[in-house]
């Protein structure tokens, strides 16, 4: 004796004539666990409580008729899936086509051999079986897909931060800095997402690569030397030459990590732009390359507004912050000459937004007064 038997798959047959009944449950009987009823309302009770794994269903019955019963049988999530054989002496073309369009699997018509039968309700088992087993692979394959995105994307941001404290650290700057234009880059792509200019390459994806990748735009500061660096505010000509060249250190290290990893999608795109065009200047006059208007990528043209402003308004070692007001008043002089007209008026009417960002994320005396002495220790 077996001490576990292979599970019979169950089926429910559904018939007002207890002779088709008991006919029907005779020849499936070998093979099947069969469960019979001969009521509509009755069908729908089992088929809810028992899930059976497919229903043979006669059509003509008093009370709930054949299709209404599969017709609620579909509407319901419970018995949704389970695949439902009429079985019925209704042989026209019309009810044929009325119970497909129900959805039901197979329509056969009586009388059918025993041979038909059969073979025609293993094959539908064997098909919602395959189903039912490819919705779970891909249930399960979606759920790995989407915890290694998040994992992935946790790690891009650990790495992005990483690098760009790297950078903050030897620089004039507060981490305050970083996350403060970090936040009105997004600002600025949710807003211009409603502007014809921008709205098709703001998509979704995009928009949160760019405030990604917005910490990065300064990384190239690293490779500054530090009499430079740590001299901001006032620099000699010359020193401003060497200072310019942190857009393209940065840009060629995220090139140089990206042809080593053969990688060519959106984030490093993004990421060179970006780096290397946040000091471009709407009207040509910016570096490195002196741009101008549409040449320069959109992640560089919102990045640039989002650090000019939070330059203006941070105090720095060197320099007072100025007021929302007067650095809004700057900016707005800055309209088609600095700055993408568009960008400046998404700026302008974000007005609340900005300033709630600088107020939230305001470097404290605290922190600067620390960032002075790191510096000064770094000078020393
Ligand atoms: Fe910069
Ligand atoms: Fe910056």
């Amino acid at each position: 004796m077996e001490l576990f038997p292979p599970v019979k798959p169950s089926l429910l047959i559904v018939d007002d004539s207890p002779a088709n009944l008991s006919l029907l449950a005779g020849l499936l009987i070998e093979h099947y666990s069969v469960k019979t009823v001969n009521a509509g309302s009755r069908a729908l009770k089992v088929a809810s409580e028992q899930q059976p794994d497919l229903i043979l269903l006669d059509i003509m019955m008093p009370e709930l008729d054949g299709y209404e019963v599969c017709r609620r049988l579909k509407a319901d999530p419970r018995t949704r899936e389970i695949p439902v054989i009429f079985l019925t002496s209704k042989t026209d073309p019309d009810s044929e086509r009325l119970g497909m369009t129900l959805g039901a699997v197979d329509y056969i018509s009586r009388p059918a051999t025993p041979a038909v039968l059969l073979s025609r309700v293993k094959a539908h088992l064997v098909a919602a079986a395959n189903t039912r087993a490819l919705r779970v692979s891909n249930e399960y394959l979606e759920f790995e897909v989407s915890r290694r995105t998040r994992q992935m994307a946790a790690l891009q941001n650990v790495t992005i931060l990483a690098l760009a404290s790297l950078a903050e650290a030897r620089d004039s700057e507060t981490g305050n800095h970083l996350q403060r234009t970090q936040r009105y880059m997004e600002l600025l792509c949710r807003q211009l997402g409603n502007n014809a200019r921008f709205s098709d390459y703001l998509s979704t994806e995009r928009i949160q690569l760019m405030v990604r990748c917005a910490p990065l735009h300064d990384i190239g500061k690293v490779g500054i030397p530090d009499r430079i660096l740590l001299n901001p505010g006032r620099y000699k000509p010359a020193d401003f030459e060497i200072m310019k060249t942190h857009c393209v250190l940065g840009r060629n290290a995220i090139a140089n990590a990206r042809a080593s990893t053969g990688e060519n999608d959106d984030f490093f795109q993004i990421a060179e732009e970006l780096i290397y065009s946040h000091h471009e200047r709407w009207d040509g006059t910016g570096y490195p390359q002196g741009l101008a208007g549409d040449a320069i990528p959109i992640p560089a043209r919102l990045m640039a507004l989002a650090d000019v402003y939070d330059a203006i308004i941070s105090p720095r070692v060197y320099k007072d912050g100025l007021p929302h007001a007067r650095a809004a008043q700057i900016i707005a002089d800055g309209r088609g000459r600095h700055f993408d007209p568009d960008v400046v008026d998404a700026f302008v009417s974000l007005n609340a937004e900005f300033q709630a960002v600088a107020a939230g994320f305001a470097d404290s005396d605290a922190e600067l007064q620390e960032k002075a002495l790191s510096l000064s220790r770094s000078i020393a």
